[in-house]
């Protein structure tokens, strides 16, 4: 049987009775992406308030790797309910804090000793990072990349890329951010190609060591090993080596933002195991919760301990309910063969949708690294043109249509896939189905090229 099951027209009556609610009571700052609301969930379906199921292909932008409800999440947090909610780890510490920490510690792709110090978010665990790195280094400038994300608070937002929406009206941002271009090789800031230009992204920061910013000064270079927000952009190989290199001649932290690529969504548990590099201090939150709000910073001992006791820390950080889920989403990616998954997901993504790349024109890029997978959309494969209107269409045709989407993208033409990776392979082929009809829908199909054999 199939998952989708779309019973009304879209959105239904009561999801748009609720976002006509929501208009009037909220902000349009916190925006909708879809106007479907969520009654129900489970693995990896979501179904809305007029009874309509969809497929769930972006997991609450990225937050449930171990799917919607996980068993083990579901038992941990009824039993935690029974026990105490909130006392605040800083106060009457409890187990389930502790054991994370140990559990991220033993995964990090780190050697030597390490910690880990959890907080609410995502924004938040950047913005520790940024504070132990400037607490360890006593120096004060931070380097970020093009087209990164790393959050929407003040330092975080000062460190993110994009400016519409994320920047544009909020200066002034945080001083001491400094930016350079990330191995984007299909869009290069400096128009080269990969392998010829020798990663020169990477090189340049010599450059702007002597004409920007003072290197004595840069407590650490952060990075997100694949782009998230900024399109699913998988740098070459030698990136992330280059970087470390240039931070050790330094003395430079190196922070990898796995915020979004980490906890299997690259098929390992941190995307930077995939280059062959040891970051200093990695950055989580998103699926590390298992749908509850977590983040964390994970670094070398001897780093994560520059701050006085009472520099971190945060009432809510690290809640006993988060950290019981959280446990129980990292055990469900173990025991249940989730990386393995991801890599299987990843590979049956970049086979269909190398198919349709033959077929629609529209198709610029397929770029995966395990399940963190997305292609981009260009109105001409030659000049590269996003197509964003195209893009927009086809995440409405996929929802009207029972599939959940998010995009992405600087141009806001990236097509980006966060499925849970409990999804079976009939849903991810029924979605798949829905996303080539989709494309169908939004682009004018490429004529076969007659064959002269
Ligand atoms: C790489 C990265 N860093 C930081 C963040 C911010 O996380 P949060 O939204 O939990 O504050 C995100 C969110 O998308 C992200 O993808």
């Amino acid at each position: 049987m199939k998952t989708i099951q779309i019973r009304t027209e879209i959105p239904g009556p009561k999801s748009r009775a609720l976002v006509a609610r929501k208009d009037a009571a909220i902000p349009r700052g916190p925006a909708l992406v879809t106007p479907v609301c969520a009654a129900k969930a489970e693995a990896a379906w979501i179904e809305d308030l007029d009874g309509n199921r969809y497929l769930d292909f972006a997991g609450g932008i990225g937050c449930l790797n171990s799917g919607h409800r996980a068993p083990r999440v579901e038992k941990a947090l009824r039993e935690q309910v029974e026990k105490f909610l909130h006392v605040c780890f800083g106060v009457t510490p409890y187990e389930s804090y502790v054991a994370l920490a140990e559990k991220l510690n033993a995964l990090a792709p780190i050697s030597g000793p390490k910690k880990t110090m959890f907080i609410n978010s995502g924004a938040e665990a950047v913005e520790n990072a940024i504070k132990i790195a400037r607490a360890y280094t006593k120096r004060p400038a931070v380097i970020a990349f093009e087209d990164a994300f790393h959050g929407r608070t003040l330092l975080t937002m000062s460190l993110t890329s994009k400016i519409v929406p994320y920047k544009a009206g909020f200066a002034p941002f945080a001083p001491e951010v400094y930016r350079v271009p990330y191995a984007y090789c299909y869009r290069c800031s400096y128009s080269k190609t990969y392998p010829s230009c020798e990663v020169y992204c990477a090189k340049h920061l010599e450059d702007t060591f002597r004409r920007v910013v003072d290197p004595n000064t840069v407590a650490a270079i952060i990075a997100e090993p694949v782009l998230g927000e900024g399109g699913f952009v998988v740098p070459p190989k030698e990136f992330f080596p280059i970087l470390r290199q240039i931070c050790n001649k330094y003395g430079i932290v190196l922070i990898s933002d796995e915020i979004q690529s980490g906890i299997a969504r690259t098929g390992t548990w941190f995307a930077i195991e995939h280059f062959g590099v040891e970051p200093d201090l990695i950055t989580t939150a998103k699926s590390m919760g298992g749908g509850l709000p977590i983040g964390g910073v994970t670094g070398r001992a001897e780093i994560m301990d520059a701050p006085d006791p009472g520099g971190l820390g945060s009432t809510f950080a690290g809640n006993p309910m988060s950290c019981v889920a959280a446990l129980a989403a990292l055990e469900t990616i173990e025991k249940d063969g989730l990386l393995e998954r991801s890599t299987v997901i990843g590979k049956r993504f970049v086979e269909r949708v190398n198919g349709w790349k033959k077929k629609y024109s529209v198709i610029g890029e397929v770029r995966a690294l395990g399940g963190m997978c997305a292609f981009e959309l260009v109105k001409d494969a030659e000049t590269r043109e996003p197509a964003s209107a195209a893009t927009k269409e086809l995440a409405k045709y996929a929802y009207e249509h029972g599939v959940i989407t998010i995009t992405a993208g600087t141009l806001g033409n990236v097509m980006r896939i966060l499925v849970p990776l409990v999804v079976t392979d009939e849903q991810f082929d029924e979605a798949m189905d829905v996303l080539e009809a989709g494309l169908t829908h939004v682009t004018v199909k490429k004529e076969p090229v007659a064959s002269h054999a």
